[in-house]
């Protein structure tokens, strides 16, 4: 299982690799857009350099043919470009196209196991399922990767699931169970996994205990 995180912004993309836990990035016109980059093929370029993992950069276009063409840029950035593609009919002939070649794809906006089945079909490497925007109308995210896991594996696909749209450490935990094997984090969250109250408590009276100890025997 890995982290990913899901952000354009380069200083928390070094942050999070020199804690150690994260090992690709995944982006969105909006976080790109967030960043007010001069160039966003620069940008992205930039991210991959850092990264050394799969990076995603997402397509705008939303004809098969003009997706083609934008993913064959972005995918001459760099070879961990990972093109990612909307769960559209054009989306889907677009995928299938590029997979054949090679070219790894990230199925996006994807809000059902029957979406994700077509993903797969294609010939996509990753698909993402959003959990939070699902929970935000009242649906069950966490139920969604479980339910692609148990097709993926009762079927034998060798897609992967890109756990998205993640809102809370909570969520990590249920979708690590529920069988995804990538989950894309938004920084706030990564943060979040790191604290425990009884775990900065713990180092205190550590330090504590260690002070009178040194104070008595010295080193
Ligand atoms: C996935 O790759 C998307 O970038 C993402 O997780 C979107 O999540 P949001 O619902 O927080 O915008």
């Amino acid at each position: 299982m890995k982290l990913f995180l899901d952000t354009a912004n380069i200083s928390e993309i070094e942050k999070g690799l020199q804690w150690g836990v994260i090992s690709g990035v995944t982006t969105n016109p909006s976080l790109v857009a967030k960043e007010k980059a001069s160039s966003f093929h620069e940008h992205v370029k930039k991210i991959a350099e850092i990264v050394k993992g799969p990076v995603s950069a997402e397509v705008i276009s939303t004809k098969t043919d003009d997706m083609i063409k934008e993913a064959r840029v972005l995918s001459a950035l760099d070879p961990n470009i990972v093109i990612k593609i909307p769960m559209t009919k054009e989306g889907m002939s677009a995928t299938k196209k590029l997979s054949e070649e090679g070219v790894p794809i990230n199925v996006t906006l994807v809000f059902s196991p029957q979406q994700a089945l077509l993903a797969a079909l294609a010939g996509a490497t990753y698909v993402s399922p959003f959990i939070g925007r699902l929970d935000d109308i009242g649906e069950d995210g966490v139920g969604l990767v479980y339910d692609i896991s148990k097709l993926f594996l009762v079927h034998d696909f060798n897609t992967q699931i890109i756990a998205a749209s993640i809102r809370h450490p909570r969520h990590v935990f249920e979708v690590a169970a529920a069988g995804a094997h990538i989950i894309t984090l938004p920084f706030k969250v990564l943060e979040q996994m790191f604290n425990h109250p009884l775990t900065n408590i713990g180092i205190k009276k550590f330090l504590e205990d260690w002070e009178v100890y040194i104070k008595d025997h010295g080193n």
